[in-house]
């Protein structure tokens, strides 16, 4: 088989950032050993996130001249409405600004103390958005997601008999919405089926819960249901795509993922009545409803990328790079979850430094030192991320420690990954000198963004 490649060629480029170690053991230290606060110009490769992080097409930029500003009424967000109702097949379309803007007004509608939502795992900011209303959270992940080192094609799926049982212990009542996020973002980044999603629109149906899609990577879960479901491997992306959302009442969408754009998103749905209630909040927080939050540029930029990910040259380049990082990763013996994600490779910062308890964050020690060994940023999604106390203030530690490299889409070439996989396969030989981190400021919501820590002496 031949070597798969980028499917583009690069018309402009930006620099990146070389800095030697000592200076990078004072920019960690200033930064209190929290990536968030690393300034960019500081990173050699920037793994923090695959978000608004996307080269653009020149269609896209061509895209951005045609953007029409008008406050009302702009053709850029008709062209957008389209382009999202012909995706979705919902035909009511509302732009906001990024994902969290349209989570925070589903939420503020639907959410309530004594509230529950049901979910594969909610996203940070999805749950933070859920619990400022005072409803709950529940990530219902399947088992096999739990698992780092075992593969399965759809570790992203939802605990079907888990899901029957919660819903009759909290009562169907009680729960305005179940969400699937695919892929999984903070489970690995791994896919769902849909054969998981039909069954759960069918037990959502049963019990009159509606069902929301958080569909930021949408375009990655439909390449790996081509790739490993049966039946789908002779249909196209849109009509996976089409498929897919068909089971979804509404969705949440952060374009800064799955539409190349580097800021935006939207909610679709079905419901006028909420659809109302969103548009009358959304004047409020973001803006007319013909723009919500963005420009009419954006607005283009989104409906261009949103038909451009869907390419299956691209998207075939996309997971199989992921794909390449991991492989290295796995034949050094570096243990990372399995399979490969669709937008990231994810560290097992637990089993990779063993010797660190989890109330000494291992995920965080083992991002600063990437950044320190090889100037590359990455995020812990563990438990500094999804941590609790409990009354006695004692750590109530995640499922998974786990260290995620994301990789911005159309970015980065061959040899910026294989330079990272050389990085952490050093840091790894000499992970037994590695110590633990401990918090000496934090924040009450969304900690891991502002947290300042230090190294355990
Ligand atoms: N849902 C999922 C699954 C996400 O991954 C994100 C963002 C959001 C919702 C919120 O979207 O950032 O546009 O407000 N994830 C980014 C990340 C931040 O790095 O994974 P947003």
């Amino acid at each position: 088989m031949k070597s798969i490649i980028e499917p583009f060629k690069i018309k402009s480029v930006e620099p990146i950032y070389f800095t030697s170690k000592e200076e990078r053991i004072a920019i960690l230290k200033e930064a209190f050993y929290n990536p968030f606060l690393i300034h960019s110009n500081k990173v050699l490769i920037d793994l923090l996130t695959d978000s608004g992080t996307s080269a653009m097409s020149s269609n896209q930029w061509a895209g951005i001249m045609l953007g029409d500003e008008s406050y009302a009424g702009s053709p850029s967000f008709f062209r957008f409405e389209a382009t999202v109702q012909k995706l979705t097949g919902m035909p009511l379309v509302i732009p906001t600004h990024q994902g969290r803007a349209s989570e925070k007004i589903l939420f503020s509608i639907v959410g309530g103390k004594g509230k529950y939502f049901l979910s594969n795992t909610l996203f940070d900011t999805t749950r933070a958005n859920i619990e400022f209303t005072g409803a709950e959270g529940i990530d219902l992940l399947c088992e096999e997601g739990k698992h780092t080192g075992i593969p399965a094609p759809f570790k992203g799926n939802v605990d079907i008999a888990l899901l029957q049982e919660t819903i009759r212990e909290k009562g169907a009542e009680n729960i305005p919405l179940c969400i699937i996020t695919v892929t999984n973002n903070s489970g690995g980044g791994q896919p769902v089926s849909m054969a998981n999603i039909k069954a759960v629109k069918k037990i959502c149906t049963e019990n009159n819960i509606p069902l929301f899609i958080d569909a930021c990577r949408f375009a990655e879960n439909c390449y790996f249901i081509k790739l490993r479901e049966e039946g789908y491997a002779s249909k196209s992306i849109p009509d996976i795509a089409a498929e897919l959302f068909s089971y979804a009442d509404g969705c949440t969408m952060s374009a800064k993922k799955d539409a190349f754009a580097n800021i935006g998103g939207f909610i679709a749905l079905h419901d006028k009545s909420l659809a109302l209630q969103c548009r009358n909040l959304l004047v409020i927080t973001e803006g007319f409803p013909t723009y919500g939050g963005l420009a009419g540029r954006d607005l283009e930029a989104i409906a261009i990328g949103l038909v451009e990910v869907m390419d299956e040259h691209y998207l075939h380049y996309r997971i199989r790079s992921i794909e390449y990082l991991a492989n290295k990763l796995i034949a050094a013996g570096v243990p990372v979850m399995q399979p490969a994600g669709g937008h990231a490779v994810y560290l097992d910062a637990k089993a990779f430094l063993n010797h660190i308890p989890v109330d000494q964050y291992p995920g965080q020690a083992l991002v600063s030192e990437l950044y320190l060994h090889g100037g590359i940023r990455s995020v812990e999604i563990g438990s500094l991320m999804f941590g609790k106390y409990d009354e006695d203030g004692k750590l109530v530690p995640a499922h998974m420690e786990l260290v995620r490299l994301a990789i911005p889409r159309r970015v980065y070439t061959q040899s910026h990954i294989d330079y990272v996989a050389e990085v952490i396969i050093e840091v790894f030989n000499k992970r037994s000198e590695i110590k633990g981190m401990q918090i000496i400021e934090e924040a009450q919501v969304l900690r891991h963004f502002t947290a300042k820590l230090h190294p355990v002496e």
